[in-house]
């Protein structure tokens, strides 16, 4: 989690480099902070909050030569000034920024002389380096070799002027050369637009900055001739446009992020290499992902089954990682979904998946992510950039990609065909079609409701819960989802006079009918029902009903979670939080 980005070159204003470090806010926001050095004088600024709190306290006229920033997502101690990054060792031998945790923060703890003030384990970090090594690289080095964790780690040094040592292990960390010109950062997105050369720092990896050069290291302090590398990304600037969010923003270009994701399968004929000889043997598939990613692995599995047969499974990767599942090499199939394709549980699933000599496809949104690039197969999502935390067009781009695979596969091995670019162009027309009137209405009614209950049966169950997360994150009503029959063996007790109760019923007959009689008795109970149903004498004369047009019952997912976005959005804009940066949340969960 959190944000870097570090600079050595000409002078520049402190602000352009906090500039930079705004496009990295989706990595979190809880505080930030920037440490200059001249002339062996160490600069310190952080601001508790995001990013503007600190632009704010900088003077314009305020320029460097040698810089560290960093956003920060609190792991290690509250979110406070003495929390927030950078930290200096108490002689300011050094000053380091860090992404990712220190697992034995407390047993270098235990060894320091003088204990940091401040709680977090790159403060431990820094005092750690000042007492144990001196002030060149190899020493650097040899330090970590006691640093158990993840870690990419930029640090300045007290009696090195203009130059930046740097460290990575499990967390990315990206280094950009122009002339006269280098930045670090977790996130290319962040680095400048125009460059020479571009470079990944590996696992193990070091890096010292002086002036305008850089050498790289492996952990035996061997140099490394280091290959730059190319990201076929154009990282244009995303901005709201007339949108007054990123989060309503993404929901309204579900459609074209649908249509762009069809047309670029087709050009590119990117499900052409899961061919008869790739799929024969595979009697399991696996679907991995955290949060919604996980939402998209249970309905991609409900996809494969039904129109392939293979038998799917759907793991929690957190679950997963801990598990030591009995499965045959040559019978199982992975998939790894993760938007952003950093989420550290995912990671570490899809190397152990790896280790054991399994085959896997990731997909992911991120091309140059370290998922994607320990991935030989990639199903791309081309949903284009999600600044909002809370997934919206991604998920949508999930379900799509997941819905071509699954009938790609059946074409190939079952010999009938399945027109899926003409199913999902129509789902993306109608995509946005549902009663925006009716959701302002009802978030109206819904928005003072501590509690929210989401059900559904089957596949509609899969977009409750979905439906549910989201509007947890964004509007922090403590909002749970049901199997619509389990409603009674227990959560009942909950219900109270105008608990909404949101019901999803997309399904055969039998299953809306089921659905809607086990709600009866949480009706009678004073909840406030609301249906989203594609069955129109359900919603005709019901204010609290949203219609969607839906034929094909497996496509249902991605019309009903649509409305669901939005509802949750209002929600949100109704009690006064942003909810592109919802509380305690951060767009890339890098940390297990
Ligand atoms: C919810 C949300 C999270 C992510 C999860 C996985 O709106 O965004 O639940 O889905 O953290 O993230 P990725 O897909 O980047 O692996």
């Amino acid at each position: 989690m959190c944000g870097i980005v570090g600079y050595c070159g000409k002078k520049i204003q402190l602000k352009k480099i906090i500039d930079k470090l705004k496009k990295l806010e989706y990595r979190g926001y809880d505080s930030a902070g920037i440490t200059s050095i001249k002339n062996n004088t160490i600069t310190t600024i952080k601001q508790v909050g995001k990013i503007d709190n600190l632009l704010s306290n900088i003077p314009g006229n305020l320029h460097t030569t040698c810089a560290i920033s960093h956003t920060r997502w609190a792991t290690h101690g509250k979110a406070t000034h003495t929390n927030a990054h950078p930290h200096s060792s108490s002689k300011e031998q050094w000053t380091i920024v860090h992404n990712g945790i220190i697992e034995n923060y407390q047993e270098l703890y235990d060894k320091l002389k003088t204990k940091p003030a401040s709680d977090t384990d790159t403060a431990i970090l820094s005092q750690y380096l000042e007492e144990n090594c001196n002030d060149n690289i190899e020493s650097f080095i040899t330090a970590f070799k006691n640093i158990k964790g993840s870690y990419a780690i930029v640090c300045i040094n007290k009696n090195n002027n203009d130059s930046l040592y740097i460290a990575k292990k499990n967390s990315p960390l990206y280094i950009s050369q122009a002339y006269g010109e280098i930045w670090v950062a977790s996130d290319p997105i962040s680095l400048p637009l125009e460059y020479d050369y571009l470079y990944e720092m590996l696992d193990n990896e070091f890096a010292y900055i002086s002036d305008s050069n850089i050498s790289f290291y492996d952990n035996n302090i061997n140099i490394v001739d280091k290959k730059h590398i190319n990201i076929n990304e154009s990282f244009e600037e995303t901005n709201l446009n007339k949108y007054p969010h990123f989060m309503i923003k993404e929901i309204e270009e579900e459609q074209s992020a649908i249509e762009k994701q069809i047309q670029f399968y087709k050009d590119k004929c990117i499900l052409k290499e899961y061919n008869y000889d790739f799929i024969k043997n595979y009697e399991n598939i696996k679907l991995i992902g955290c949060g919604t990613a996980y939402h998209a692995g249970l309905v991609g599995a409900r996809f494969i089954e039904k129109l392939v047969g293979i038998k799917c499974t759907v793991e929690i990767a957190s679950e997963y990682i801990y598990k030591e599942p009995i499965l045959d090499t040559n019978k199982t199939l992975f998939i790894f979904i993760s938007q952003s394709g950093e989420t550290a549980d995912t990671l570490r699933a899809l190397e152990i998946v790896k280790s054991k000599g399994f085959n896997y496809i990731s997909l992911t949104n991120v091309l140059y992510s370290s998922i994607a690039r320990k991935s030989k197969h990639i199903l791309p999502t081309i949903a284009g950039p999600e600044i909002a935390v809370a997934s919206t067009k991604a998920f949508v781009c999930q379900l799509t990609t997941l819905y071509m695979f699954a009938s790609h596969i059946h074409n190939v091995l079952e010999g009938t065909f399945i027109d899926y670019e003409k199913d999902l162009r129509e789902v993306a027309k109608k995509i946005l079609s549902f009663n925006k009137e009716k959701l302002d209405i009802i978030a109206k009614s819904i928005y003072q409701s501590p509690t929210a209950i989401f059900l559904g049966k089957d596949i509609d169950y899969i977009v409750a819960m979905e439906a549910s997360l989201k509007l947890k994150e964004v509007s922090y009503i403590n909002s749970t989802s049901y199997p619509s029959g389990e409603l009674k063996h227990g959560f009942l007790a909950l219900v109270e006079d105008g608990t909404p109760l949101i019901i999803f019923a997309t399904g055969s007959d039998i299953q809306i009918s089921k659905t809607l009689n086990a709600t009866q008795e949480s009706i009678a109970r004073g909840a406030k029902e609301i249906i989203i149903t594609n069955r129109y004498e359900y919603s005709k004369h019901n204010d609290n009903s949203i219609y969607i047009d839906s034929l094909n019952p497996l496509l249902a997912p991605i019309l009903s979670i649509a409305p669901m976005q939005y509802l949750a959005y209002k929600v949100s804009i109704l009690k006064g939080i942003n909810p592109d940066q919802p509380r305690n949340l951060a767009k890339s969960v890098t940390v297990e």
